[in-house]
């Protein structure tokens, strides 16, 4: 027996498909799943076989340890459907490592090749009818993984249920977006978690989020937890700004999730012949950037909303609108990665995989 044979993923098919009762073409972000999902534990110190059956409830006792200590990471990626109805992933063993290099850090066992990769892929063919026509549309794929054992004591769990769940998606389109620079709250600390997709990540944010709405700032800039002087990334998308013609994004760090979605924009700009710079970005540079005119452009990148233009910031009580740009960088880059993940242009880097 192989490796993979002890992994083969067992499949329970759905008798009753939701699909043609459900219009995936509309639906409201997250909130539409498909006919299955992939489930697994972990137990005896292993990874049992995975299994694929209809999507549903679980049942899990209020004592697990997810409830009270927090261990529980994820992941979010996008299946396409190219014009031909090919359906393809992209960049997915980006997505594998970054969930094990999460999973290391909250003390969660990793999660085999097999179990992820296969275990994806026999979901996504299975469910590919759930994979929305027309650009822009995708199946938003969210694995995650989460302490099951139950038991109200502070160490790590001895047992954990890896999960997938696939939800059909419409172009996210993040409209108008002001952004507010934190000067209090911090997202993440040295030494901390911010660099892992740790669920207790992004619940700590909602916060101060919700006070940045109340100003009328739909996202918040986080910066560095000492100074509050570097611009790092926000709520679910790492950060570029434009002055004159460079782009400047931060490196990334133990305070900063490496996205999938900003390494694939740095290459795609590098090879237009973009100039970019990977370096802090101080609160002040970015100041006398928009002071002097030569901050032509802020964006986020992130899997879910792509690239999400910024029409102006909040820092100190003052906002600042930022001038209008002709030719977008932002959105040359978004088209240039879109026509890769929809399998319209060349994809010279090999970041396409089909699934069918
Ligand atoms: C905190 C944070 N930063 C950045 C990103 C963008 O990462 P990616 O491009 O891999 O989706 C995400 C989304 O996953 C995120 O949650």
């Amino acid at each position: 027996m192989n490796s993979s044979d002890i992994f083969s993923v067992e499949i329970n098919q759905t008798t009753q498909s939701r699909l043609p009762d459900t219009d995936i073409q509309n639906p409201v972000f997250g909130t539409v799943f498909s006919d299955h999902m992939l489930t697994c534990d972990y137990m005896d110190g292993k990874w049992q076989t995975p299994k694929i059956e209809p999507y549903g409830e679980i049942s899990i006792s209020p004592a697990a340890k997810v409830f009270h200590y927090g261990q529980a990471i994820f992941e979010g990626m996008k299946a396409y459907r190219d014009k031909d109805g090919g359906v393809w992933l992209f960049r997915p063993e980006e997505n594998f490592e970054r969930f094990n290099k999460s999973s290391a850090r909250l003390a969660i066992p990793e999660v085999p090749r097999e179990v992820f990769m296969d275990g994806l892929r026999e979901l996504v063919k299975l469910d590919k009818g759930w994979v929305p026509e027309g650009y822009g549309n995708s199946l938003y794929i969210r694995p995650f993984v989460f302490a099951s054992q139950t038991g109200v004591s502070a160490a790590p769990a001895m047992n954990y249920k890896f999960m997938i769940l696939l939800c059909p998606v419409k172009s996210y389109y993040t409209g108008d977006v002001k952004v507010l620079i934190a000067e209090h709250y911090s997202r993440a600390a040295n030494g901390g978690v911010g660099a892992a997709k740790a669920a207790g990540n992004y619940g700590a944010q909602f916060y101060p989020t919700n006070l940045a709405k109340e100003k009328g700032y739909q996202q918040i800039i986080w910066t560095d937890d000492c100074s509050h002087q570097y611009l790092e990334e926000a709520g679910t998308m790492n950060l570029f700004f434009r002055i004159n013609n460079t782009l400047i994004t931060a490196p990334v760090s133990e305070r900063i999730l490496d996205g999938i979605t900003r390494k694939s924009l740095i290459d795609i700009a590098k090879d237009l012949g973009l100039s970019v710079e990977i370096r802090k970005l101080t609160v002040n540079e970015l100041l006398e950037a928009q002071s002097d005119g030569s901050l032509k452009e802020i964006f986020g990148a992130g899997t879910a909303a792509v690239v999400s233009p910024v029409s102006g910031f909040g820092y100190r009580d003052k906002h600042y609108e930022l001038a209008e740009t002709e030719s977008s960088y932002a959105l040359l880059l978004k088209e240039k990665l879109m026509n890769i993940q929809w399998n319209i242009d060349e994809d010279k880097f090999g970041w396409r995989l089909k699934v069918e």
